[in-house]
């Protein structure tokens, strides 16, 4: 387990200025991310905000947090080549597996230039039925939604830390799921990849 930089509070913008800055950027400057900033994006996706009942950054339909973050890392500071898992509770990422899979997802998401270049991807998937468990079908949805809000979450704190993404949502599922090891009942939803901004 590799336990990450603490989370900050505060940056230098303002929300209303990042909401008036967000803009999905394609193109990234050929620099190591640092740790310390995929830290701050990872608890802005699905952090710990209220560990007394364990609640997270983004909201969840019943707090059934169906959702898993993993990261496709290629350079970032002071952390391998791999893929990796956040986390919540320990703020730390597990490792999956280490090597550069950067280009096996680049493929993945038919070929779009931004996800090979990117120093980091973030890729969440749904394990659907912690949520359709109790809501039935229409937890489907929920989980949905929800994977809205952790994207939201992501792109503003990334505008904060000067950090360009892009919400990806086109990919083969199949092979993005071979790519993170990911469990049968794991869908993959949503990619972002991560990179400063040029
Ligand atoms: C659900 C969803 C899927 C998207 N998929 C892709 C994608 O696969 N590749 C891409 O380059 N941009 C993708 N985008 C980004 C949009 O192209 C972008 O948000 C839009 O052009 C508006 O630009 P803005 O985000 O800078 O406001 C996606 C956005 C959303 C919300």
């Amino acid at each position: 387990m590799i336990v990450l930089p603490k989370a900050i509070e505060k940056t230098n913008f303002s929300i209303e200025e990042v909401i008036a800055l967000r803009r999905s950027i394609r193109e990234y400057l050929n620099k190591p991310l640092q740790l310390k900033d995929l830290a701050q994006i990872l608890w802005a996706a699905q952090g710990i905000t209220e560990p007394s009942l364990g609640l997270r950054s983004a909201p969840s339909a019943g707090a059934t947090y169906p959702l898993e973050v993993y990261i496709l890392s290629k350079n970032v500071e002071n952390l391998k080549k791999g893929i990796y898992k956040y986390l919540p509770f320990y703020h730390a990422l597990k490792v999956i597996r280490e090597g550069d899979y950067s280009y096996d997802l680049y493929q993945a998401c038919l070929y779009q230039d931004w996800v090979l270049n990117a120093a980091a991807n973030i890729i969440i998937t749904a394990i659907y039925e912690r949520t359709t468990y109790r809501y039935g079908t229409r937890g489907i949805r929920y989980v949905h939604m929800e994977a809205g809000h952790v994207g939201q979450n992501i792109y503003l704190q990334a505008t904060a830390l000067k950090v360009g993404t892009v919400a990806i949502g086109a990919f083969y599922d199949e092979e993005v799921e071979s790519i993170i090891q990911a469990s049968h009942q794991e869908k993959v939803i949503y990619i972002f990849p991560l990179g400063y901004r040029k």
